[in-house]
């Protein structure tokens, strides 16, 4: 697949759950599910873009304003990155995290809409066809490796967090023991 076709395809993706972020009430258990499957797909997004193809346009780019460009894009997912992050934080209600989700959501539209206009017609014009192929498949396949990786540390996160919550169970059983 072509690298801009792979990036659209991940777009969409994103814009569907901004979307559903959007139908929840503050406190909907699906907020929380819905943050975490946008700070993933967000993060693995940035990552591949920053390795493979924002470097490779910059490279390539001739006119200074280009160049503005793609360190704009570059910014952008700084300030992603940033809001990810505060959805990590646990200081605050349900009001807020819908909040903060939003807020991701808002930038990531704007990101989006910029990277596929002005970023994408400068690939078209640095890049040759056969090479955005070249390159879509690259970031395909770093792509799947890194979800992977996500999937296995996710789920020793999640055993870890199973294991803890077993401790502090029995660490609260033993206290009322005590104080019996
Ligand atoms: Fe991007």
């Amino acid at each position: 697949m072509d690298v801009l076709a792979l990036l659209k395809q991940d777009h969409k993706m994103v814009a569907n759950l901004i979307d559903q972020v959007q139908e929840c009430e503050p406190g909907d258990e699906r907020l929380r599910e819905l943050g975490e499957e946008m700070a993933q797909a967000l993060t693995v997004h940035a990552a591949i873009e920053e390795k493979f193809f924002y470097p490779e346009l910059r490279d390539r780019a001739e006119e200074d304003e280009e160049r503005v460009d793609v360190f704009e894009a570059f910014t952008e997912h700084d300030v992603v990155k940033h809001l990810i992050g505060l959805l990590k934080s646990s200081r605050r209600n349900d009001e807020q995290f819908k909040a903060e989700l939003q807020v991701l959501g808002e930038n990531v539209k704007h990101h989006v809409k910029e990277e596929e206009s002005t970023i994408f017609s400068l690939a078209r014009e640095v890049l040759e066809p056969e090479e955005l192929e070249q390159l879509g498949e690259e970031m395909e396949t770093a792509k799947q490796r890194m979800m992977r990786g996500a999937a296995k540390s996710n789920g020793r996160k999640k055993k870890a967090t199973s294991t803890t919550t077993r401790r502090k169970a029995a660490h609260k059983g033993a206290t009322r023991k005590k104080r019996r």
